[in-house]
């Protein structure tokens, strides 16, 4: 392995980390060493695929290893906080998947783990690294778009339907961390109601519509389900010169800026009433990427300089944090719930 290398280990090759094993198997700046996964069929996939990666049942050899300095964890979410801790724990740096950790507790926990041992600890918010969202941030930073007054998003499917955790958990990760980073602020209050229709039993929600409230009376409206006819992931932007929105699932127009406001009563004389604006309509040219890809590069540039990711640990936390108030709310008839501090 060169010096420019980084020797990495990736653990859960399933359905999401078998496009991060394509990812390192392909980046120059990284050597796949390891691939870690306890089911027979996903080894056996991996190992005629890459027949120069080591295959393992479990992640113990790989971080044993001194070549191996970057952990990437794309297992189900409940066993995330003890692989992470494992490899934290070993001496390597952790990338994780959403959500970083099934309680605030276990995210503060390797937040604390990380910077005690200083390690680089990143969590899987994909969105942060999709180009029409980083074009949505640039345009807030200019001011462009005025003050984000409030923002909504939609993630509906038919499926996937995950057991060990329910559309708030598993969906609104990206909508969170995109609103914490649009708003450069952490929630402070959250109000969810859901339902439960596919396991009851289980109690485990199909659909969720929260309300995530910002320091200054801002809000994020975040609706999520596995249980919908559409394939929608939009993202509506508001502000007080511009609005934005954001369609993932639209080929060639992902991101549209509305040049569109209202100048409010106060501003305008009786006679005037309020002015509507309706302006142009544009669709910013994306240079568009691999989100994943440019997530991967960004973990091996922060394993490298040693500089925080965009996506950092205390980004995983704090979205766990506004997990946990959601579901605090989901178990109390949609009450608003603080965001715990810390
Ligand atoms: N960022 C994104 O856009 C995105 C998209 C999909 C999934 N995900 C996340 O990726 C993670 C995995 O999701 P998935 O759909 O690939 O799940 P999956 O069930 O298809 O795959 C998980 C894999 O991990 C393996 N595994 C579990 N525990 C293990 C352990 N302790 N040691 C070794 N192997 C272990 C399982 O055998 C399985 O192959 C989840 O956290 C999910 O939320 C993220």
């Amino acid at each position: 392995m060169s010096e420019q290398t980084t020797g990495v280990a990736i653990v859960g090759a399933g359905g999401w980390g078998k496009n991060h094993v394509r990812n390192y198997a392909a980046m120059p700046e990284a050597e796949l060493l390891y691939v870690c996964d306890r089911s027979p069929d996903v080894r056996l996939r991996i190992e005629a695929a890459y027949p120069d990666v080591t295959v393992a049942d479990n992640v113990r050899r790989a971080l044993d290893d001194d070549a191996v300095e970057a952990v990437v964890i794309a297992t189900d979410a409940p066993s995330h906080y003890a692989v992470a801790l494992q490899a934290l724990r070993a001496g390597k740096d952790v990338f994780v998947e959403k959500p970083m950790a099934l309680s605030s507790a276990h995210a503060r926990e390797l937040c604390e783990v990380a910077d005690e041992g200083e390690r680089v600890l990143m969590v899987g918010h994909l969105l942060l690294y999709h180009p029409a969202v980083e074009e949505l941030r640039a345009l807030v930073v200019a001011g462009e778009l005025g003050e984000v007054l409030y923002l909504y998003a939609q993630r509906l499917n038919l499926g996937v339907v995950r057991r060990d955790e329910n559309a708030w958990w598993s969906l609104a990760p990206h909508d969170l961390s995109v609103a914490n980073y649009l708003f450069d602020a952490d929630p402070e209050a959250v109000s969810a109601t859901g339902a439960t229709f596919l396991q009851r039993e289980q109690n485990v929600e199909d659909v969720v519509f929260a309300t995530v409230h910002y320091p200054g009376g801002r809000i994020a409206h975040v609706h999520v389900s596995w249980l919908d006819p559409h394939k929608t992931r939009n993202l509506t932007v508001v502000g007080d010169r511009k609005m934005a929105v954001f369609s993932d699932t639209s080929p060639d127009q992902k991101l549209t800026i509305f040049d569109k406001g209202v100048e409010p009563p106060a501003a305008l004389s009786y006679e005037q009433g309020v002015r509507i604006r309706t302006g142009d309509i544009r669709i910013p040219a994306l240079r568009m990427a691999e989100p994943l890809r440019r997530e991967c590069e960004d973990f091996l540039r922060a394993v490298r300089t040693r500089e925080a990711p965009r996506s950092d640990g205390r980004s995983g936390l704090e979205v766990v944090r506004a997990l946990e108030a959601g579901t605090r709310s989901l178990r109390n008839r949609g009450v608003r719930i603080a965001v715990e501090e810390g």
